[in-house]
C-alpha cells in the first residue's frame, strides 16, 4: 500500500470484479434495444475506469473524451467550463456517459444538457463511484461501481492536486496530507 494512504476502501480486485459486471449489465441493456453506445469519459478521472470497462462491453462502441473543469466565479457558483470538448457529431447517438464519482452532480448535469443540446438521443451515465450523501443536483448514475460515503478518496484515476491517479485502488489519505 502506498505510505500516503490511510485505508482502502475499495481493493484493485473489487475494481476489477464490478467493472465486469457492470459490462455484461451494459451490454445485455443496450443490445435488447438495439443500440450502441458512444461511451464519452471526463478527463481525466474516468480513465482507468473507461479502460477497466470497456473490455467487458461485448458490442463495437466508440469511445471519446471530453475536458470540464469547475469554476467558482461570484455569479457562477458550480458551473461547469468545456475545456476540451467532442469533435465528432453526436445527432442521434446514444451516450454513455463514463466518470469516476458523482459528487455534487453539477459536472453530470452540465455535461448530460450539453450532450441532449448536440443531438444525442439518450444520455446515460456510468460512474466507479457515488457519493449520494454530497448530492446538490438531482441527478443519478443509471450504473454505479461502488456507493461510498463521504470521505475524499483518491486512486483508480482520482486525485488530490494531481497525484495518486494511479493506485490501482481507491483509497483515503493519511490526513497529514492535506496539511
Ligand atoms: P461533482 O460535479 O461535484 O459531482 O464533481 C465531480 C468531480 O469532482 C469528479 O469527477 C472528481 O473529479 C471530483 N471529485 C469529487 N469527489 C472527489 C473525491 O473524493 N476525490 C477526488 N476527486 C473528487
Amino acid at each position: 500500500m502506498h505510505p500516503n494512504i490511510k485505508k482502502i476502501l475499495v481493493s484493485e480486485e473489487a475494481i476489477q470484479t464490478r467493472s465486469a459486471e457492470l459490462g455484461k449489465q451494459i451490454t445485455q441493456e443496450y443490445s435488447a434495444k438495439g443500440q450502441v453506445p458512444i461511451c464519452v469519459a471526463i478527463l481525466k478521472g474516468s480513465v482507468p475506469f473507461l479502460v477497466t470497462l470497456i473490455k467487458h462491453i461485448e458490442m463495437d462502441i466508440e469511445f471519446d473524451f471530453m475536458a470540464v473543469s469547475s469554476y467558482e466565479g461570484t455569479e457562477s457558483i458550480g458551473d461547469v467550463k468545456i475545456i476540451m470538448d467532442l469533435n465528432r457529431s453526436i445527432k442521434g447517438e446514444h451516450i454513455l456517459l463514463v466518470e469516476d464519482i458523482v459528487d455534487t452532480g453539477r459536472t453530470l448535469k452540465e455535461v448530460t444538457k450539453l450532450l441532449i443540446n448536440k443531438g444525442a438521443e439518450t444520455v446515460k451515465i456510468v460512474s466507479l463511484l457515488d457519493k449520494p450523501s454530497r448530492r446538490v443536483i438531482d441527478i443519478n448514475a443509471d450504473y454505479v461501481g461502488f456507493t461510498i460515503p463521504n470521505e475524499f478518496v483518491v486512486g483508480f484515476g482520482l486525485d488530490f492536486n494531481e497525484k495518486y491517479r494511479n493506485l490501482p485502488y481507491v483509497g483515503v489519505l493519511k490526513d497529514e496530507c492535506y496539511q
